[in-house]
This record gives C-alpha cells, structure tokens and sequence, in this order.
C-alpha cells in the first residue's frame, strides 16, 4: 500500500494515528534542529517534520529531497505548535518515522506554487509540472463537476448521450477542415467534424428524439484566446419541437449549471433581444449587459454644421462615459490610440465633456452650445460625463464603438466577473452576403431553417430573411448557439441553390442528409454550446486554455509533444500522399 491518506485530508482530530501519505515535495526548509517538508499531492500539503529526536540518517535524507522529488513518508500525526489557518491540514504535521526516496527530480523550471513565476511557453512545455499547481488543478474539477451536472441535467430529460463518428465527411460551420488522408482510400480524405450537425440531425431522423453528447470538434480558424483548434461542445439536438422549447429547455440546463456549480439562483427569464436591436445598441451580436453604456445615434442633429468628418459620414454614433469628463489629454489620447489599431480602424474620437464650466467639445468650432445640449440629452449626459463620438461607414463604425465600448468597461470596472448577465440573441439574418465574390453564406450554417413567415422569400430575397436561430450570449461571450433546422428536402435543396451550389454538389456533399429527409424527417431542433467557453465564464477567466488541460497556442501548436510534426516517407508513401524532394 503506497498510502493511508492523502496529503490533504488529516486534521486535528487525527493527532496520534499513525500514517503513510506519499507525494511531491513543494518546498524544504532546514532551520538547524528541524527540517519542514511540504508534501504535496492532488489533495493538499501536508507538512512533515524532522527534528533532533529523528533518526540521524532519516534527517539526513530530509534535508537531502530536492523541489518535486516524491517520497513516501510513514509518521506519526501531532498538533503543530504554531498552526497555519490558511491551510486545510494546518493544524498538525507528521512527525516522519520512515522516509523513501521513490524518485528524484530535476529542479523544475519555474515554481510549483499557485504565483509562479512561469511565463506562457515555458507553463505550456512543461504541462504536466503546470497542472501540479493547485490553481490549475481547480479549473479541471471545476470541468469535471460542469461535465457531471450537464450529464444529470440532460439525463433527467431524457437526452440520450450517443457518440458520433470523428473521421467524417466535412461538416460546414464556417472554418477550414482539418483533414485526415486514407491509406486503405488513397488520393482520398476523411474530414475532422467542425461540430457532430449532421450526424445529430440523423439521430433524429433516426427517431432518438433527444440527443446530447460532450465532444471534441475540430476548426482550422485563427485563434484567439476564446478559441481553440479542438475544442469541446455540449452538443444537443431535440425533434418535435419549436424554438420555444428548445429556449426553455437550455435556459433550464444555465439555469442549473448557475446553481449547481457557482450557487446562484437565477430566477428571472433571461433576456432576449433581437440581432437588430443588439448591432443598433450596442455594435455586436454578443453585448455585454453587464452596464448599459448604450450606442445612440446621431446622424439627425449633426449633420450640415459644415463639420466634413460627420458631414460625410453615414453614422454619427456615440456613447457615453459616466463621471469621465475630467479625464486628462493622455487618458483620451490612449482612446484614440485603441480605436485607431489596424484591428479596429477607425479614424478618430470626438470628445464632449461635461465639466464645472458646462459643456465643451474638440468641435466647438462648428457646433455651439444648442447642439452640444441637443447631443447631451439624447444619452441623459450630466455633469461630469464625457460623450464618445464615431463618425464612419455604419457597420465598421459600431464595431469600432463597440471595442471601444468594452474597454471602457475594463477600464471603469464596469465588468465584474461574478456578475452574470445572460441573454438570448434571436432573429439573425438566415445569410450573409461576401462582398467580394457576391455569395450568399450561411450566418449559422446551411441546415439552419427561416423563421415561418419569411420561408417564402427564400430565393427571391434571401437577403431580408431572418433564421430560425438563437445564440446564448453570457457577459459578452458567446457561450452557444442553435436554430430549428430544414427537415424538408426541397427546402434544404433550395438553401443550397442560394448558397450557390450546384445540384450535383449538394448530392456530392450532403446527399445522405437529403436523402434521410426523405424516409420521415421530424421537425427538430437543437443547440451547442461551447464547454470550454462556459467553464471558463465560471472560472472567472476569459483564456479558455486554462480549462484544457493539454491546449495548443495561438500559432495551432502543442509545445510539448511539439506538433504538428513532419512524417517520414514510408508513412507519406503508405498514405500515397507527395514525397518532397
Ligand atoms: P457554433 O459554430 O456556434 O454552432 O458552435 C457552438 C459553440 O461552440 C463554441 N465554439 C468554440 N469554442 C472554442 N473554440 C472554438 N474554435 C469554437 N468555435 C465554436 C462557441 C459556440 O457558441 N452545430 C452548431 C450548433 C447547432 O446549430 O446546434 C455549431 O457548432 O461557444
């Protein structure tokens, strides 16, 4: 037997029992007649001490264990004289009576120990010794139990969990496939599954009537610290049912999670707010609802001052900073520094502030004292506020205000990360038009039905129809999303059309599904929502890689095991792919 108990669970009530706990060592520390070790293990730190009483050799060995060494220790539990409150076993320690070297280790290299002084990289290459720290491990039983009380939830709804295949036929949700090349099929490739969408809506042909699964899927997309190349979604699908249902039902599955795991009862129904509405208020499909720092327009009482930035401008569009009118020329400076990035581009700010002497702009220029008032009252300025104004072609604008917007946020602590806000976003727009080839492009994905009334514009005016589909949006994140899908044959074929393929395409790609929907496909439905993303909202972290145990980084790699890497030519042979050189 290695051990009697873990290294985290002996109390006071334990003193005079005899032990064995085995671990790692944290830390040594030699004070002459007493050596301390902190032995660490997945369930806490437990100290163990040697002294003048201990066997000669047994200190010896004591003083001799260096950082992350493991030892088994056998002991006697006592009361520490000076007890340490900030630790669970802080009240007794071990007095060792056996000691076992049972591996050695290099000094690490950074500290073990929640503060390390570990950049990135070096935490990312040495995983394992990373996901020894007790802050990192607290994020993968946070996991653990999100994964548990998702499973109960849904098994308490019938939701059955099924598994589908990973060595699939391209599964479209906007990024690139990950490919895998055939052996036993040369010149021929299977696809990773950008999500299971296909597979689920089988099921539901299939008749299983309410599926769920927690899968990996695979996107080759930039990345970004919300996203991941292999990630993991709750993904569900549900057949006879309405976008009603499926809102109540999820909105349940939150509703569980908030109190299972973080305690909050969440009795209010969620917010929902149209796509429309969203961009207009806020400049993004995923506001952040946690202040309100609202988007107004004011194209009506700007234009014609002779004033050429808004003159020109197809929106004027502001928002206002509370209690920020006495902000120095470098703190508004740096405002027009974030806006101006190449990743927001926009070109400029102008400022009104509301101070001591009333209302000043950076365009008095052209605009007296009744505009300045006309403009205040439109965002309910007072004194002591500051108005943010953007000037530009209208999308591009109102996501410039809206990064601007989040800052601010960020920079007035307006975003308290145990403050939730949830919210469903409903009624997108079905399809997307890319400027640049004039296609059509599904804003969900192609399976995704229109909202009833709209169905019939489908292919006279697809830009005006709206989707059956719903995102949930969480303090700005977008923790998941879903529609009611086509289970009509001639409607799938017709989507595709305005997609722009042609019929023997749309066999080649998805004749399966389109053939499925001819042997009785119910009316179904469904959602996916981004686990890692929801794990680390409830983390309190907005980096999703600190909830993925073994992640890549920005540039898709893993620095450990240092993939991807090059094959050697017998594979490349075997899989009749090109030999270089
Ligand atoms: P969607 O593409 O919106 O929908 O994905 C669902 C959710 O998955 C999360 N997500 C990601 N998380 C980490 N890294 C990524 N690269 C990444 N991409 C997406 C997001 C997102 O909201 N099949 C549909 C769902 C459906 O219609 O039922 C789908 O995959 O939180």
């Amino acid at each position: 037997m290695y051990r009697t108990h873990t290294c985290g669970e002996l109390r006071h009530a334990d003193a005079g029992k005899t032990v064995t706990l085995a671990g790692w060592v944290q830390r040594t520390r030699d004070l002459g007649g007493m050596t301390f070790v902190d032995l660490r293990d997945r369930y806490g730190i437990t100290q163990l001490t040697f002294n003048t009483d201990s066997d000669a050799t047994l200190r010896e060995t004591a003083r001799s264990l260096g950082r992350e060494f493991v030892v088994q220790v056998t002991g006697t539990v006592m009361e520490r004289q000076s007890k340490n409150a900030n630790m669970p076993t802080g009240d007794v320690e071990i007095f060792a009576t056996e000691l076992k070297v049972m591996n050695g280790s290099k000094t690490p290299p950074f500290t073990i120990e929640d503060e390390t002084d570990g950049g990135d990289e070096l935490r990312m290459k040495y995983r394992y010794l990373d996901l020894r720290r007790a802050s990192v491990r607290k994020n993968f039983e946070l996991r653990h139990r999100m994964a548990i009380e998702v499973r109960n939830y849904l098994s308490a709804q019938q939701f059955l969990e099924v598994e589908t295949p990973v060595l699939i036929k391209s599964t479209p949700e906007g990024a690139r496939d990950f490919v895998v090349p055939s052996r036993m099929n040369q010149g021929e490739f299977y696809a990773l599954p950008q999500s299971p969408q296909t597979f689920k809506q089988l099921l539901m042909v299939a008749g299983m009537d309410r599926y769920f699964q927690i899968v990996k899927c695979f996107r080759d997309e930039d990345l970004r610290a919300d996203r991941q190349p292999e990630f993991t979604q709750i993904d569900c699908e549900m057949a006879f049912v309405e976008r009603e249902d499926i809102l109540n039902t999820f909105e349940g599955l939150a509703k569980h999670l908030f109190k299972a795991i973080l305690g909050k009862e969440m009795n209010e129904p969620f917010l929902r707010m149209a796509y429309d509405e969203a961009m207009r208020d806020y400049g993004c499909d995923k506001p952040d609802l946690r202040f309100d720092m609202r988007l107004h327009e004011l194209n009506d009482i700007t234009k014609g001052k002779e004033f050429k930035v808004f003159d020109d401008a197809e929106l004027v569009v502001g928002i206002k900073a509370e209690g920020c009118a006495a902000w120095s020329r470098k703190q508004t400076d740096a405002l027009i520094d974030l806006v101006k990035r190449p990743q927001v581009g926009a070109t400029g700010i102008i400022f009104v502030r509301w101070g001591a002497e009333g209302l000043k702009s950076t365009v008095d220029k052209f605009y007296g004292p009744d505009d300045l008032q006309r403009w205040a009252e439109r965002f309910g300025m007072q004194e002591g506020d500051l108005l943010c104004i953007m000037a530009g072609p209208a999308e591009k604008t109102r996501k410039a205000l809206n990064e601007l917007r989040l800052h601010l946020g960020d920079l007035l602590n307006l975003r308290d990360p145990n403050v939730f806000k949830p919210l469903w976003v409903v009624d997108f727009p079905l399809l997307e038009k890319d400027e640049e080839s004039g296609r059509w492009h599904a804003m969900h994905h192609p399976f995704t039905a229109p909202v009833p009334a709209d169905a019939h514009m489908l292919e006279s005016d697809p830009g005006s129809v709206k989707a059956n589909a719903y995102d949930l949006v969480i303090n700005g994140t977008e923790i998941g999303g879903g529609s009611i899908r086509i289970h009509d044959r001639a409607m799938q074929e017709a989507m595709f059309r305005v997609l722009g393929f042609t019929d023997e395409e749309a066999r080649y790609k998805f004749g399966f599904l389109l053939d499925a929907f001819e042997y009785g496909a119910p009316p179904h439905g469904g959602a996916a929502f981004g686990f890692d993303r929801w794990v680390a909202l409830f983390g309190g972290r907005s980096d999703i890689r600190e909830f993925i145990a073994f992640p890549k980084n920005n540039a898709g790699r893993d620095v450990m095991i240092d993939a991807p890497s090059v094959i050697d030519d017998i594979q490349l042979k075997e899989l009749g792919l090109v030999v270089k050189g």
